[in-house]
């Protein structure tokens, strides 16, 4: 049986030059403070994000998480867009385990307008909480991958620096963002106070996220890990993996995005496929397919000994996403298996 995994960027496996870094590793305790590989990966992703120090992290929620709890005190308020990541998909951590209130805010293709953000903001009077905090993410996941720009970053940050409010990026492909856009990723960054990005996903590593931001800021979030059990200890064995990512994986990044985009065209020449082309600017492809589905389950297409798989979203959106195990031959033949299935269900 072959299989051609595109549920999502995190199913990639490690890099045989990963690998090697891995088994060479040398190793201490990053409790201890004396484990030289994420000491080593923290400045390289500080310095490449144009932030002051930075923090490995488990994974994305730990570091959105931390953001959370570093920039606010229990019983403040949050902005997020509508369908943030944050607001859907990490259990209510920013509620139950930083005590934070969210506002949400529905946004355009991930953008959320000026006047949308200052109609959320409270200023803690006798009857409401104090937003202290606005929320962004980028690329926007569930607006399809797409990357927002840096003046619609810089926008909505300045909306929010006006009314003393914290910036938090959750980029967890910021990277897929900067590609797209041709920008350095600090023309993204530089507008906001802290930023998460995931070494698991499009940067091909097993494990593992970056917090970054002012040395402040990290030292607080540092001491929050341990809380969250975040603290590792031969953290080396995969911020080995984080170090080739950073200096490797990057700059393929657009043979993804190439490859959603063929994907995107050939799916949507599918009768009773509808994609909207101009929202597959990364390496996502957000589809509506003719039938239901259960939402946040998997869905397989088979022909003959080819399995294709993806997510369904919602009842009625399917995500394939394509990272650096996807070939231009594997998306040609998704699009042969997804075809040739729908027509065998439409029968
Ligand atoms: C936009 C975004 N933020 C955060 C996360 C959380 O990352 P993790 O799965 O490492 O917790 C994800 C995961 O898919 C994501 O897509």
């Amino acid at each position: 049986m072959r299989i051609i995994d595109l549920r999502s960027d995190t199913v990639t496996k490690p890099t045989p030059e990963m690998y090697e870094a891995m088994r060479n590793a040398p190793l201490g305790d990053d409790v201890f403070g004396d484990d030289p590989l994420p000491q080593e990966l923290e400045r390289l992703a500080a310095d490449k994000l144009g932030k002051e120090a930075a923090l490995f992290v488990p994974s994305g929620t730990m570091g959105n998480l931390l953001a959370v709890l570093c920039h606010t005190q229990p019983g403040d308020g949050a902005i997020l867009e509508a369908t943030s990541h944050t607001f859907v998909f990490e259990v209510g951590g920013i509620a139950r385990i930083a005590g934070v209130l969210p506002h949400v805010v529905r946004g355009v293709r991930g953008f959320m307008a000026p006047s949308a953000i200052e109609e959320q903001v409270c200023h803690g009077d006798l009857h409401r909480v104090r937003t202290s905090l606005l929320c962004i993410e980028n690329t926007h996941n569930l607006a399809g991958g797409i990357a927002l720009t840096p003046q619609q970053v810089e926008t909505m940050a300045s909306t929010a620096r006006h009314h003393g409010m914290a910036v938090h990026l959750d980029g967890a492909r910021v990277f897929n963002a900067a590609v797209a856009l041709g920008v350095d990723v600090r023309a993204l960054t530089r507008p906001v106070d802290s930023v998460m990005f995931c070494l698991s996903k499009g940067l091909g590593c097993p494990i593992g996220s970056v917090l970054c931001g002012p040395k402040e800021f990290i030292d607080k979030a540092r001491r929050q890990r341990k809380l969250l059990g975040g603290g590792l200890r031969q953290a080396g064995v995969v911020a080995a993996c984080g170090i080739v990512a950073l200096n490797t994986m990057i700059d393929r990044l657009h043979e993804d995005h190439t490859h959603a985009r063929l994907l995107a065209e050939r799916l949507s020449q599918i009768e009773g496929v509808q994609i909207d082309l101009s929202t597959v600017q990364t390496n996502m492809v957000y589809c509506r397919l003719p039938q239901k589905f259960q939402p946040e389950t998997e869905v397989t297409f088979q022909r003959g000994d080819v399995v294709v798989k993806a997510v369904a979203i919602t009842a009625e959106q399917v995500r394939f996403v394509t990272h650096k195990d996807i070939s231009r031959e594997d998306v040609e033949r998704a699009g042969e298996v997804v075809a040739a299935s729908l027509q065998k269900s439409g029968d």
